[in-house]
């Protein structure tokens, strides 16, 4: 934001100026909908009219008080889906109606109809349990399972849509004129920001008028709600009957404030609700400004006396009510109906897409600074963590790499030789990440900023010049990312030819890309700036960024000819962003409680589909404390993006700089990352093909366990791992909660184990990071760490069996070249069992479509909870032959070790233990 302008800075200037951002009430459909809402008029359906097609039903729907019509048409999808479009049926013009973000045109399923009449219709797709019961009037919907309601939509009456009207002075009669909403006075309707919204010295003017739309839905059963990224809050959402609703704008907001509900960089207008038995999501596909209430009503018992003269006991379900409202476009709601949590994942998925495939440098250790100097600066650090031992793969440049804050180019005297800098950096199997922002420096001597301005590629205010404002080059115009046209451009500027100074080995970071505009109302663009097609940019405010990251990646895409996967961290985000790349928390500050926040942002964007997603290490904002710093690296080692990064008046906070002894701590944090990475990269395979989370919060994982629905200072990475971070300065012990009653945990360090369904107080140094392996599963592992993930390829692998109660174990690892789409069009790769059972560790094949020849061995097996000593270790190979191995079993830990084995990853093979 502007106050962080680079000279600007200082420590004052760090809270978030709350008078810069609107809370709900300085929002006018806020107020709007609240006050149309406490007159209740309702809508009817007119179900006798119904046309149940193949595709979908439809029927109109009349507002009691306007009687403007609307069209209803409900879907059923594959999948276990039902989605619910209601837009006016004859609108004065097209209402936005959210490209782009769906990957393909869901298929449906027919709906048919079970019963009805005028008053109700009931529909199914003839398959599954649910059912669709319709009410005419007032109008709702419920969705009924086994004869209980699931989800009740617009139950409490909150269905709203503001009809597209002609502008006051256009209209030509005086009855027309009467016909404006409303018995409300000039001042009234002022207030209510119809036509023209004041904020501060702003005002935005509003040619197509009031547009705004809500809707409710009733969870019935459900009291934990989860998603709806981005807020620093708790993973659990919360009521929002006192206070503020969950607010969906991206903005740019400097050192945000946390636990709060302001928007802040992304979106994802997608939400899951959890019970026992069932879960589910509600993904109301719209780009504009929206707000979100939540509101439980906790189950009640109570005794019925005035209903007859026998006392009856009555149970109430618990409830939430969650109710949307978007200032513009139409209703586009899908409902994911699970049951369980990895259902709806795969629901969502089939929807808006997976998590884009990384590439596996990506997973290593990201070292970012606003800014590394020059040259020598990069080649220091560079040497740095060579000389430290510690392994890093990626070296970041911010904005002051650029002329001028002209992207797609180079500082001369600070860069003059980038592709000597990127050589350097090849050499070590490393990479380089530069910033590209949206916003192009209005310079007639820079050809990025001809180009587009010849073409006419800048988003366009509302006069129809283009639009300026400011950002970190001073004045600019920003591209419009949302015309395909402008994307292609855009992408071409990656080209090797195009982007001098570039090599393969340079990647992309999108910033400001909410978009932020230093002078614009709450720092970003002015909703009345038109995008292609003659959209108003408060139609797809939410979607910008998204676009942008798209076009980066299909960039880097099209510079390898289709060859490379790309890498893209981008700021600002929507559904679907996950296709694209990575998402970090933005500006966060080097406190205790960011670093414990960034726990539960991560998880949340972790289950709305974004499971590469980071926050920076150590807190852009400010200086950490050593022991900030290493408990902020040993927890970053454990979240899916892994970067450090600072801003530019803070201290140099390079690993190596605070003494040997944190330096130890930091270098112990990152080699265990390191040592992690096959167990990473097939987790990240896993997202990719079945949209499940890489991290996880535990009601994942243990769904019918009510006690994890709440925790949110540990987590699992995939099946396997419980991480919990210590968050608290000085701590000399954590209570970490062991879920599952029939479970059993290994401490990853010290081996010892828990019975599950517990709390325990871990002891905990400096250099503990308290991870457990869950007992039933197996996690491969690097044996040795190398100077970066290009050291490691051939480097050889462990695997950690821990036993289960059950004295069995499963676990599975992905492999291939990890850079290049072969994996996806010749199917080079390699996707293994691993499974113990009855004293065998038995490695086979998990999909016969790929190959991959690999010459990586395990050489190492080590096997937690064998409670008895073997006699023998024989391995036997493909070809029949058995072959005794040397052990060393610990009877007091239970640990059975073999080591120098030489067995081919990629070969079946099993190891008896008997
Ligand atoms: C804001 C970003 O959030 C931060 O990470 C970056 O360093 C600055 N912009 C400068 O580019």
């Amino acid at each position: 934001m502007e106050a962080a302008g680079k000279e600007e800075i200082s420590v004052e200037d760090e809270a978030v100026d709350k008078n810069i951002f609107k809370d709900c009430n300085k929002i006018a459909f806020y107020r709007r909908q609240k006050q149309q809402l406490s007159r209740r008029s309702t809508y009817k359906a007119s179900l006798d009219s119904a046309t149940i097609g193949k595709d979908s039903t439809k029927f109109r729907i009349i507002n009691e008080t306007t009687k403007v019509p609307l069209l209803a048409e409900i879907y059923g999808i594959e999948g276990n889906i039902f989605r619910l479009k209601i837009n006016e049926e004859t609108p004065l013009k097209p209402r936005y109606e959210v490209p782009d973000v769906l990957t393909s045109k869901p298929s449906t399923v027919r709906l048919i109809s079970c019963a009805g009449d005028a008053d109700s219709l009931v529909l199914t797709d003839g398959k599954g349990d649910l059912k669709y019961h319709i009410t005419a009037n007032p109008f709702k919907i419920d969705l009924v399972s086994e004869e209980e309601v699931v989800m009740s939509i617009n139950s409490l009456g909150q269905l709203y849509f503001e009809h597209l009207q002609i502008p006051l002075e256009q209209r030509a009669t005086k009855e027309n004129k009467e016909d404006t909403s409303a018995d409300t006075s000039q001042e009234d309707q002022d207030d209510l920001g119809l036509w023209e919204e004041k904020f501060g010295k702003f005002v935005d003017i509003k040619v197509n008028g009031p547009a705004s739309i809500g809707l409710d839905f009733s969870l019935h059963g459900f009291e934990h709600l989860y998603g709806i990224p981005q807020h620093a809050d708790s993973h659990q959402l919360k009521n929002t009957s006192d206070g503020d609703a969950y607010r969906l704008y991206n903005l740019d907001v400097y050192g945000y404030k946390i636990y709060d509900k302001m928007g802040i960089y992304g979106s994802v207008p997608y939400l899951l609700a959890h019970k026992l038995g069932r879960t589910l999501g509600i993904f109301w596909l719209n780009a504009s400004e929206t707000l979100v209430e939540i509101n439980t009503e906790p189950a009640v018992k109570y005794t019925v006396t005035q209903m007859g003269p026998v006392a009856a006991k009555q149970k109430v379900r618990c409830r939430t009510d969650v109710h949307w409202m978007s200032e513009s476009g139409i209703i586009d709601v899908f409902l994911l109906m699970g049951p369980t949590p990895s259902d709806v994942f795969k629901q969502y998925s089939y929807l808006t897409g997976t998590q884009a495939m990384p590439p596996l440098f990506s997973l290593g250790y990201h070292q970012c600074r606003w800014n590394y100097e020059d040259e020598q600066d990069v080649k220091a650090v560079d040497a740095g963590f060579d000389e430290h031992d510690i392994p890093y793969d990626v070296m970041w440049l911010d904005i002051e790499h650029t002329e001028g804050k002209r992207y797609f180019t180079w500082d001369k005297k600070r860069f003059p030789n980038p592709r000597g800098m990127q050589e350097l950096l090849r050499s070590k199997n490393r990479k380089l990440v530069v910033i590209s922002d949206p916003h192009i420096k209005i310079d007639p001597d820079y050809s990025v900023y001809v180009k587009a301005k010849e073409q006419g590629f800048f988003v366009k205010n509302h006069e129809g010049g283009d639009f300026e404002g400011v950002c970190w080059p001073g004045l600019s115009s920003y591209l419009d990312f949302t015309n395909p046209k402008v994307r292609e451009w855009y992408s071409g500027l990656f080209t090797f030819s195009a982007y001098q100074g570039s090599t393969d080995i340079l990647y992309i970071w999108n910033d400001m890309n909410e978009p932020s505009v230093f002078r614009g109302p709450e720092l970003t663009m002015q909703k009345n700036a038109i995008h292609h097609g003659n959209w108003e940019h408060r139609e797809l405010h939410n979607m910008y960024g998204f676009y942008q990251q798209m076009a980066t990646a299909e960039g880097l895409i099209q510079r390898s000819k289709g060859k490379e996967r790309p890498f893209v961290l981008t700021r600002s985000f929507f559904s679907g962003s996950q296709k694209y790349g990575a998402v970090w928390t933005g500006d966060n500050t080097a406190e205790w409680s960011y670093l414990k926040i960034s726990i539960p942002m991560l998880l949340t964007l972790s289950i709305t589909g974004i499971s590469f997603c980071g926050a920076d290490v150590g807190g852009f904002i400010g200086n950490p404390e050593a022991e900030l710093l290493v408990r902020w690296y040993q927890a970053g080692a454990y979240q899916p993006f892994f970067r450090g990064h600072a801003t530019m008046n803070t201290k140099r906070r390079e690993p190596w700089l605070f003494g040997e002894e944190y330096t130890q701590l930091i270098r112990e944090a990152i080699r265990q990352r390191y040592t992690l990475l096959p167990y990473w990269y097939s987790l990240f395979y896993c997202a990719h093909v079945t949209a499940q989370p890489v991290m996880r919060p535990l009601w994942i994982e243990f769904p019918e366990e009510l006690d994890t629905f709440g925790v949110e200072d540990e987590y699992m990475l995939g099946s396997a791992l419980l991480v919990h971070p210590v968050t608290e300065p000085k701590a000399s012990t954590v209570d970490v909660f062991l879920p599952g009653s029939n479970e059993v945990w290994y401490d990853s360090k010290t081996f010892a184990h828990w019975e599950g369904a517990r709390t325990v107080k871990v002891q905990v140094a400096l250099d503990t990071i308290p991870v457990f392996q869950r007992g039933g599963s197996i996690v491969p592992i690097k044996t040795t760490v190398g100077k970066s993930t290009g050291y490691m390829t051939n480097s050889p692998y462990g695997l950690r069996v821990a036993l289960s109660t059950k004295d069995s174990a499963v676990g599975e690892f992905y492999l291939d070249d990890g850079h290049s789409f072969q994996y996806l069009h010749q199917k080079q790769f390699l996707h293994r069992k691993f499974s113990f059972l009855s004293g065998v560790l038995m490695n086979s094949c998990a999909d016969k479509r790929g190959h991959y020849p690999s010459k990586c061995v395990v050489e190492q097996i080590f096997v937690l909870g064998l409670r008895k000593q073997p006699s023998s270790v024989t391995i036997r190979s493909s070809d029949g032959k058995d072959e005794p191995v040397a052990f060393t079993y610990c009877a007091q830990m239970a640990t059975l070790q073999l080591e120098k084995l030489s067995l081919n990853i990629g070969a079946d093979w099993d190891v008896h233990v008997q």
